[in-house]
């Protein structure tokens, strides 16, 4: 039989087409990016009514929200001349139009949420036409928000404690990302892309077959390596690649967020303060050797590895222990040779002692056509779980950028190509699809023992 894991991750169009969703739209600059996540969402089958603030008019207008969703939006508590209420069936439909509203929906995502907005769900104060329709939505319909504001505003302990409030409470917080903002800053509180969101919000209302929540990692143990590695040439010089280590920061914090009890070894990289500040203490190495060191110790309590490291192939055969004279090394000609020889395969010591269950991911860093045959060949040749290929020759992907391209593949199902996206969220992009396999291993893994007891 077909071991598949579609049912968990579903296309967006399966879990959407038919589905009522209303979205709200709240003040903030990240309301441009509401008609993109309600066409996305109306493209992939669901009807949206979106609900917003007067705030929220300040950065999309109502008519082009309507455009986006093909109908009336609301935007006032009591009805306006044109408005949706008005073109309910009678007055106590007018008056009570979020109530039917809520009860008619699916889901309710509310994107961009701002902090405000965030502060006074949580407070219960529900002064507006968004919020309103929030605290009607009957108890089990799923409520998404999606945070968004200036960094100092995400990090204001009354927001986190909000938020934490919420989400203890059954709301489903899609968080933010680092990135640009609003302010010109670069920093936490940018809102994910509609395509992100779009995806996230699915996994939410997603009803995987096991009943289990998508997209978490509680119980989880995962290992992460990031960054290059150095191989010394001397005592000042080594071999070394670009990599920033930022990709595999992004990882590393998204997997605590999702409940992950999180290892990280990182190779030489400028410090990320954002992992200290979240309790993520990375483990320094410097050498492709250090590392698998660093990761067969590591290995036997982690049931998820993610080698994300731009491991250097190739190392010196011999280290100088002082610094190499350029007389003593230059021939005749200046020229000067390096004997190189191969530095151990980290995931391939980790194939040979991998354990049933365990779930181990590889990276290929490739250019051009044939990179999704050379990715599946080098899953299948590093026994991993998962692949995840970076096309270098796509603009905006690959070492040192802030963003990245990449396709999933999984040994189960078909190649998942994402669209250019931040690290961040490519990040829970990537983790979400490693959640959806770890819990189709462990409830096949139920299955199987219930057959042999
Ligand atoms: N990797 C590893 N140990 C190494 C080198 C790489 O575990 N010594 C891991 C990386 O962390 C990454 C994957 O292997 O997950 C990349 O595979 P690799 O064969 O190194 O790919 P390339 O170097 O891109 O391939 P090649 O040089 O063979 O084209």
């Amino acid at each position: 039989m077909k071991e598949s894991t579609d049912a968990v991750w579903q296309p967006v169009e399966e879990i959407l087409n038919g589905k009522s969703v209303v979205l709200g739209v709240t003040g903030s600059i990240a309301a441009i990016k509401a008609p993109a996540i309600a066409a996305l969402l109306r493209d992939a089958g669901a009807e949206v009514t979106c609900v917003m603030t007067e705030s929220a008019e300040q950065f999309v207008s109502r008519q082009v929200m309507e455009k986006a969703t093909g109908k009336a939006a609301i935007s006032q508590i009591f009805a306006q001349t044109g408005t949706a209420q008005q073109q309910a069936s009678g007055p106590r439909e007018e008056l009570t139009w979020h109530v039917h509203l809520a009860r008619g929906a699916d889901a309710m995502l509310i994107a961009p949420c701002s902090a405000s907005a965030v502060g006074m769900l949580r407070a219960g104060i529900y002064d507006n036409a968004v919020l309103l329709a929030a605290a009607s939505l009957p108890k089990g319909t799923p409520l998404i928000i999606v945070p968004a504001m200036d960094e100092d505003m995400w990090l204001q302990p009354a927001v986190q404690e909000n938020i934490a409030w919420l989400k203890e409470h059954g709301t489903f917080a899609i968080e933010p990302v680092v990135g640009k903002l609003a302010s010109g800053l670069t920093g936490m509180g940018r809102m994910p892309e509609p395509e992100a969101i779009v995806r996230r919000f699915c996994g939410t209302i997603g009803q995987p077959p096991d009943g289990r929540r998508p997209g978490t990692l509680d119980g989880k143990n995962v290992l992460i390596t990031g960054g290059p590695t150095y191989e010394p040439i001397d005592a000042v010089r080594f071999i070394g690649n670009r990599s920033s280590g930022k990709m595999a920061a992004a990882l590393a914090l998204e997997a605590k967020r999702m409940g992950a009890e999180v290892t990280l070894i990182l190779g030489p990289t400028v410090r990320f303060p954002l992992l200290e500040s979240a309790g993520i203490l990375p483990l320094r190495v410097e050498t492709a050797e250090e590392m698998k060191h660093a990761v067969l110790e590591h290995l036997p309590k982690n049931d998820i590895v993610v080698m994300n490291a731009a491991v250097a192939d190739f190392m010196p055969e011999a280290k100088a222990e002082k610094k190499l004279k350029k007389r003593d090394i230059a021939d005749q000609f200046g020229r000067a040779t390096l004997r190189l020889k191969r530095t151990p395969d980290i995931l391939a010591s980790i194939a040979r002692l991998k354990k049933e269950g365990h779930i181990v991911v590889g990276f290929a860093l490739e250019k051009g056509k044939g990179s999704e045959a050379y990715a599946l060949g080098k899953m299948k040749e590093k026994k991993l779980d998962m692949i995840v290929l970076n096309n270098i020759e796509d603009e905006g992907a690959g070492f040192g950028h802030d963003t990245n391209k990449v396709t999933i593949f999984t040994k189960e199902g078909k190649p998942e190509p994402l669209p250019l996206m931040t690290k961040e969220e490519c990040a829970v992009l990537i983790l979400e699809r490693i959640a959806a396999v770890s819990g189709e291993r462990s409830s096949l893994a139920v299955r199987r023992s219930q057959k042999r007891m």
